[in-house]
């Protein structure tokens, strides 16, 4: 029996390999480096299906493209925006995700973001490297402690809720804004609030967590930085996007914004060269999701919604 054709655009966990290569006929991108919206098209051309990462553009136009052999785009990550879901669903292509698989890993490093920045990681870290540490001293590379501080959480999906539960260990009082409140089960007595103001009003140290969304982009930009207490903190573990650069850079320069985290930027791997001069900045390279265990899962599942649209049924994450 002939198999279903599969391709993979980028080299995935060895586990995941390894079903792609039992269960389907797979063409894999062993070059491991994001092909162009040409190259995609070309490759897409005879596959049944398509295993794809967030650095794979799906525009309307490479949609519109492909082969109509394409029966279901699934991609290894909980974000989509890089994926025209309008177009993709026109063309009768089902897309799915993988919103449960990167949920603890991308919520350990919001808690990594919001301790390296707190307690200036990077920063102790680059001194010792330089060879420029003389000793202990008082008042050397003082941060702050988290017990008793606000945590702002933007974003109350899966992520943002991983992100409070760790939070209650560090005695934090949380705080969100989302589009709707959480029931009271599963806010466990973090406050609501109804507007990104309201919440950045209260914050001490920001989460931002949300998706990357025609309203959520550009939503963190001077005005709204304005609204923080001067002397917060703000991190990142969401999409860059949803940051102005400038007025970040601007407002952590300025000194209202003593510290940052980020682990996502917009234009990666080219991000905004006003960061790298950033002192007290602790800046990781979107590695949120980087732990085999969410590497094998996230396999897992975008094989599972394959397997499901190729045998008729209905894909356990589906975004169309
Ligand atoms: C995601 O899942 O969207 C992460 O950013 C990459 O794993």
């Amino acid at each position: 029996m002939t198999k279903p054709k599969l391709l993979m655009t980028r080299v995935l966990s060895p586990a995941t390999i390894e079903r792609a290569r039992r269960d389907y006929d797979l063409d894999l991108n062993e070059a491991d480096v994001p092909f162009t919206p040409d190259e995609l098209i070309a490759r897409a051309a005879g596959k049944d299906a398509l295993l794809v990462t967030l650095a794979d553009r799906f525009s309307a136009d490479v949609i519109a493209k492909l082969d109509r052999s394409v029966k279901v785009i699934a991609t290894y990550s909980v974000g989509h925006e890089h994926i025209d879901l309008q177009a993709a669903k026109a063309r009768g292509i089902r897309v799915a995700y993988t919103p449960d698989a990167v949920t603890v890993a991308t919520a350990e490093i919001g808690f990594l973001l919001i301790l390296g920045a707190a307690r200036r990681a990077s920063e102790g870290e680059r001194l010792l490297r330089a060879k420029a540490w003389h000793g202990w001293q008082p008042m050397q590379l003082i941060g702050r402690r988290l017990d008793g501080k606000r945590l702002g959480i933007y974003g109350m999906g899966k992520i943002g809720q991983a992100i409070a539960k760790r939070a209650r260990g560090f005695d934090m009082d949380i705080h969100y804004f989302n589009r709707r409140p959480l029931d009271a089960a599963d806010a466990r007595g973090a406050t609501y609030h109804a507007t990104l103001d309201s919440l950045l009003a209260v914050t001490d140290i920001l989460c931002i967590a949300a998706p990357s969304t025609p309203e959520t982009r550009g939503s963190i930009d001077a005005a709204a930085l304005a609204k923080l207490k001067p002397g917060a903190i703000v991190t990142n573990i969401a999409r860059g996007d949803l940051v102005v650069d400038a007025d970040l850079i601007a407002a952590v320069k300025s000194g209202h914004i003593a510290h940052i985290g980020l682990d996502v930027y917009t234009n990666e791997p080219n991000i905004h060269p006003g960061y790298y001069d950033l002192e007290n900045a602790f800046l990781l390279p979107h590695m949120g999701t980087s732990v085999i265990e969410a590497r094998d899962e996230m396999g897992r599942d975008a094989l599972d919604n394959i397997d499901a649209v190729l045998a008729g049924r209905e894909p356990p994450t589906a975004l169309v």
